[in-house]
């Protein structure tokens, strides 16, 4: 017998968007105007719109690599340095025609739920054709099946990057109101953070939901958190190549391939590159707006001493007795 074509691949329509936004809860959102919340966590529409589309459409293949973040986390850092790595050898770091000198690490790591269906298979930004790599917001229990491993036989891997929840909302803060013409208080937006309504919120879960699974299935899923990178770029970055079963070679480490991958990726580098400093992305950020000041405990500049231990205080909350602190 013939094998059936596969359906032709198509978004999901806008009454069916629409649909579904109706019978979700709704809350006005940090970022986009409103929230809706979905299998438990709150995504913008067009997210939303993304992420079934993904739960309908994407098929993972054997070795794709998903980099998984809460917004702010450190995202576009992370982006860079995965394309560098899986592509050291096509195009080595010192290369002055290296890929990330010319495009964003959004272009080159493209966010899962920001992709059409017809570009799933077209993706091809690791020199491996059995490997992609893709970022993304999306919760553990939200990502599609096939990806998480419930179907046992897949190779790919999940790289989970966390922040201190204070920078991270620090950093949200200044990102969203980049971009609004009418800027949200920093008092509306801490509280709407505080209650879990946040893009891809409440965070606490978010983290918690990956936390566990590194924990029960090491060679699955890594936990990196953005504090360590800044700490002790050079364990850090062996730590994902070991875990992503690319490890650098004596020879690798030796010429300072490790160093170099660390320079082309860091903020200081990244943030003279033309192509982050002008252009926009998707919705209308600004490239550059991904760059603020990449440092460590901004959130002193910004939350009151109130509002920091009260960060402090849910996180100790929703992380008791498992094992995580932040
Ligand atoms: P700040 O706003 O605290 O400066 P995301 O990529 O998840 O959107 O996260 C953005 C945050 O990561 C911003 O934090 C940004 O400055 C920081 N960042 C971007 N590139 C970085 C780099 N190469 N090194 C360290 N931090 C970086």
């Amino acid at each position: 017998m013939e094998p059936r074509p596969a359906p032709p691949l198509q978004d999901v329509d806008n009454q069916e968007l629409e649909n579904l936004l109706s019978s979700l809860p709704k809350e006005r959102g940090i970022i986009p105007s409103y929230s809706y919340q979905y299998q438990g966590f709150w995504y913008s529409p067009i997210t939303l719109q993304g992420i079934i589309n993904c739960q309908k459409y994407f098929q993972p293949r054997e070795n794709d690599i998903f980099l998984v973040t809460s917004p702010k986390s450190g995202t576009t850092w992370l982006k860079a340095i995965l394309f560098a790595l899986v592509n050291r050898e096509a195009h080595p770091p010192q290369d002055p025609h290296h890929p990330l000198l010319s495009k964003t690490p959004h272009q080159l790591v493209p966010f899962l739920e920001f992709l059409h269906p017809s570009e799933y298979d077209s993706l091809c930004n690791s020199s491996d054709s059995s490997s992609r790599i893709f970022a993304t917001h999306i919760s553990l229990g939200t990502l599609p099946k096939a990806i998480t491993g419930d179907s046992g036989s897949l190779n790919c891997k999940i790289v989970y990057l966390c922040r201190d929840i204070k920078d991270t909302f620090v950093s949200l803060f200044h990102f969203g109101n980049n971009k609004k013409t009418s800027p949200i208080s920093l008092e509306d937006a801490f509280n709407l953070y505080c209650k879990g309504i946040s893009s891809a919120g409440p965070i606490w879960d978010q983290i918690l939901g990956y936390w566990k699974e590194s924990q029960k299935n090491q060679h699955k899923v890594l936990f990196m958190r953005y504090e360590e990178m800044k700490d002790e770029p050079y364990l850090q970055l062996r730590r994902l190549a070991n875990f992503l079963g690319i490890p650098f070679s004596q020879e690798e480490e030796s010429s300072g391939l490790v160093d170099q991958i660390i320079s082309i990726c860091s903020f200081e580098s990244m943030t003279k590159v033309d192509v982050n400093k002008t252009g926009t992305f998707v919705d209308g950020f600004n490239n550059s707006s991904f760059f603020r000041k990449g440092v460590v405990g901004d959130w002193k500049n910004c939350l009151t001493a109130d509002m920091a231990s009260r960060l402090d205080q849910i996180t100790e909350e929703k992380f008791r007795g498992s094992g995580l602190s932040l």
